[in-house]
């Protein structure tokens, strides 16, 4: 163990004006690397988080992140600060290195650990010109409720100053003890708790065998934060051949990529799997590890889907053989998991956009697993997604079944139907031709129930508001909806996490009956949707762009 010889000596730095823009998104907050790189804007936000977050003092916290530009410096910060706040314990990972599941983990498995700290801007790209964000997350290990990050946000609107000690950086470089005045420093592997947990919920044996008998696979880590961690478990553990995880170093630059599992983002995986041959399965996870996209031969799979398909298949995987207790999806992510929580006559509930609202179903046990549109799918193994555990649960369901993701998709839409669904992102939209949009069709909502659109009728139309079934706590303003008469729908979102202008997201939802055409490409599926929505909102004229940028 190393010790600082002397107590390190804390600073009271003095803020002249506090910071108005420190409010939390739909996952953090997140802002450019140079925002957060302006004197005093990170210690600011960890100042209101030190002081609000219950338990600090005499606490254990978990820090780490997803290795991107900023990520070493934003931990030597907070372990400066942890000891000029009394915080008993902080345990950080090798490198600083450390997934968002694996954090979520973390934090339940160790003792006294009041919450922890996530480094990561998620999906979108690193470096200096680009995002950097700091997360934070409860004792539960799931991300700070709505109420939690807005008393961080007040906090920050008045902040005087903040409190940080002075002491050189502790090496991260290999795991170890350390300590920093009264605060002890705790440097472990962050692979190895997650893998164990891994190796719980799945059963590895049968999933050697079966990754063995020809079915190859190749994962993209995209230089992202789950390399380590999938190498450690394809390549070592499940012994197949070293390349199967492409791009698996972390870089602080995410190689210049956009690290979003997606279609547009992760194309050479999409290009591999849809028109080459070489393999039959493929999966990507995004910049921290918590999204997925799962991908057959000539076969890509909606995240709205994959959530029903892991719902239909739980019981035939280790960890879930007694079965769901319920499940639930965010609102915009399509009901194809509610058709098939129906069937098993287990409950099935909507929330509203964003991990958080999940946390209080799961701390109940209400639900066992859950999803959203946007690459999220997990369980209550920890609280948050998890982007290599649905790799393996996927991995699981075809190691049981036998089968492709092909046949396993059409046996799926054979038994419940299909909901073709949608997503076009409008990114990079103006501020306020955003706003404007969104308000122009929020006025006209109470007038459009019982008129004609995309050759159905309007049904209802509203904004959708949430109530806890749990603490009660109500979220209103959560997307404006266009239920048809026919059961389809469209969905007008703002994105919380962007960092540059706005985006504007439109969900859009048709089920097709299991007797009916299944193999339809979406986008011509739902085509007279799409002319629907910008008849309804007037997209093109109202933000410039004739085409959305991203369409999942
Ligand atoms: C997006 C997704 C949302 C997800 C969040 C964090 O938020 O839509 O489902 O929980 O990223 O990964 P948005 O930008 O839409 O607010
Ligand atoms: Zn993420």
């Amino acid at each position: 163990m190393t010790a600082s010889a002397t107590t390190p000596q804390v600073h009271h730095v003095p803020l002249a004006t506090p910071f108005q823009d420190q409010k939390p998104g739909t996952s953090g907050l997140r802002r450019p690397t140079p925002v957060f790189q302006q004197p005093h804007y990170l210690e600011s936000f960890l100042e209101a988080v030190l002081q609000i977050l219950p338990g600090v003092q005499g606490g254990t916290l978990v820090v780490g992140g997803d290795g991107r530009y900023g990520n070493r410096r934003a931990i030597d910060v907070i372990l400066r600060m942890a000891c000029a706040h009394g915080v008993g314990r902080v345990v950080t990972t090798t490198d600083g290195i450390l997934s968002t599941p694996a954090a979520s983990h973390l934090i339940r498995i160790s003792t006294g650990c009041v919450g922890g700290i996530i480094l990561s801007a998620s999906h979108n790209p690193g470096g200096p010109e680009e995002d950097f964000g700091v997360k934070v997350n409860g004792a539960n290990g799931g991300p700070a409720t709505e109420q939690l990050s807005d008393a961080v946000y007040q906090a920050t609107l008045t902040l005087q100053g903040y409190a940080i000690a002075e002491a050189a950086a502790i090496p991260l470089d290999r795991p170890g003890r350390h300590r920093l005045g009264t605060t002890a420093v705790e440097v472990v592997d962050g692979v190895e708790d997650f893998v164990v947990l891994m190796q719980k919920l799945f059963d590895f044996d049968q999933l050697r065998d079966f990754l063995g008998s020809g079915f190859p696979v190749t994962f993209d880590a995209l230089h992202a934060v789950t390399g380590p961690y999938a190498r450690r478990i394809f390549e070592n553990l499940l012994e197949l051949p070293a390349g199967t995880v492409r791009h698996g170093a972390p870089l602080e630059d995410f190689g210049g990529g956009h690290p979003d599992p997606n279609l547009t983002y992760a194309k050479p995986l999409a290009d591999a799997l849809l028109q080459g041959d070489e393999f039959c399965f493929g999966a990507a996870c995004d910049g921290d590890g918590d999204r997925n996209m799962i991908l057959g031969r000539g076969c890509f799979v909606n995240p709205s889907d994959s959530l029903a398909v892991i719902t239909a298949h739980a019981t035939r995987v280790k960890g879930y053989r007694q079965g769901l207790a319920g499940v639930a999806r965010s609102m915009p992510t399509s009901a194809a998991v509610d058709v098939v929580a129906e069937t098993l006559a287990i409950p099935c509930y909507e929330t509203p956009t964003g991990w958080k609202f999940f946390g209080n179903l799961l701390d109940a046990g209400k639900i066992t697993v859950c999803g959203e549109e946007s690459f999220g799918t997990g369980s209550d193994h920890v609280r948050e997604k998890d982007g290599l555990w649905a790799v393996l649960f996927w991995l699981s369901i075809l190691a049981a079944e036998r089968c492709s993701v092909t046949t396993l998709m059409e046996r799926h839409w054979a038994t419940y139907g299909r909901h073709y669904y949608s997503r076009h992102d409008y990114e990079g939209v103006e501020k306020a031709a955003a706003t404007e949009l969104y308000g122009a069709l929020q006025n006209r909502l109470p007038q459009l129930a019982g008129q004609p659109l995309a050759g159905d009728r309007i049904r209802q139309a509203d904004e959708f508001s949430y109530t806890d079934p749990v603490d009660g706590a109500t979220s209103s303003s959560q997307g404006l909806r266009i239920l048809l008469e026919s059961g389809s729908r469209m969905v007008f979102r703002l994105s919380g996490t962007g960092t540059r202008g706005a985006t504007l997201r439109l969900y859009l939802e048709r089920h097709e009956p299991s007797n009916g055409t299944l193999n339809l490409d979406p986008q011509k599926a739902l085509a007279p949707l799409i002319r629907g929505a910008e008849q309804l909102a007037g997209i093109r004229q109202r933000t410039g762009m004739d085409t959305p940028t991203v369409i999942t």
